[in-house]
């Protein structure tokens, strides 16, 4: 389907009907690893009390998505897509906006996020929207030691089909 970008979407927080729509957005804008489980993460972030995520409608149609979140000191930005067909329009900065503002009305002075480096082409993007690079290196850890281990070798495998493209 092609988007009528003529019209602008509406921003708003997630229903339950959108999330399939949702998730088929963020896997055709590449955002889901193997590793990930995008139904049970915009579960969790909705009823957690710190979390949502917000649409851009278009009519029917999900245009764009992003998930925002926060741990108590800092905002945090997951899942910003916008369809192919309906890019350089200003969305993804409306997205990024709607984000900011969602993260000022519960008093958070600052948004942190990550970018993959396999997707460094989106860093022009943030710079534009005012992010810089914090300079740091992020680490994380799975805490249950099973998955732990099936991530590890997820991501080894998918480590491998990027070197191979
Ligand atoms: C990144 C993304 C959300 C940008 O959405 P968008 O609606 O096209 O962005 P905007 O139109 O609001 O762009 C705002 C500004 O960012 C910059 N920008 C956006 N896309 C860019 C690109 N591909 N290359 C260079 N600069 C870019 C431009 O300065 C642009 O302003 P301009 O169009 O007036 O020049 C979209 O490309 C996307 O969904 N990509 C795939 C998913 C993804 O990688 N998400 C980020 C995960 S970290």
């Amino acid at each position: 389907m092609t988007a009528d970008t003529s019209l602008d979407p509406v921003i708003e927080p997630i229903a339950d009907a959108d999330v399939s729509a949702v998730v088929d957005l963020w896997g055709r804008c590449g955002l889901i690893r193997p590793w990930n489980d995008p139904i049970e993460d915009i579960r969790l972030a909705r009823e957690s009390g710190h979390g949502a995520v917000l649409v851009a409608r278009l009519g029917a149609a999900i245009v764009g998505a992003v998930m925002i979140g926060h741990d108590g000191h800092r905002g945090a930005v997951y899942y910003l897509a916008v369809a192919p067909d309906a890019r350089r329009c200003g969305l993804g900065r409306r997205l990024v906006a709607s984000a900011e503002d969602w993260c000022r009305t519960r008093g958070l002075p600052k948004i942190n996020l990550l970018v993959r480096k396999e997707n460094a082409g989106v860093l022009a993007f943030y710079e534009a929207l005012g992010f810089a690079d914090t300079r740091s290196v992020s680490l994380y850890k799975a805490l249950d030691p099973v998955k732990a281990r099936e991530e590890a070798e997820q991501k080894a495998a998918w480590a491998a089909s990027i070197a191979a493209r």
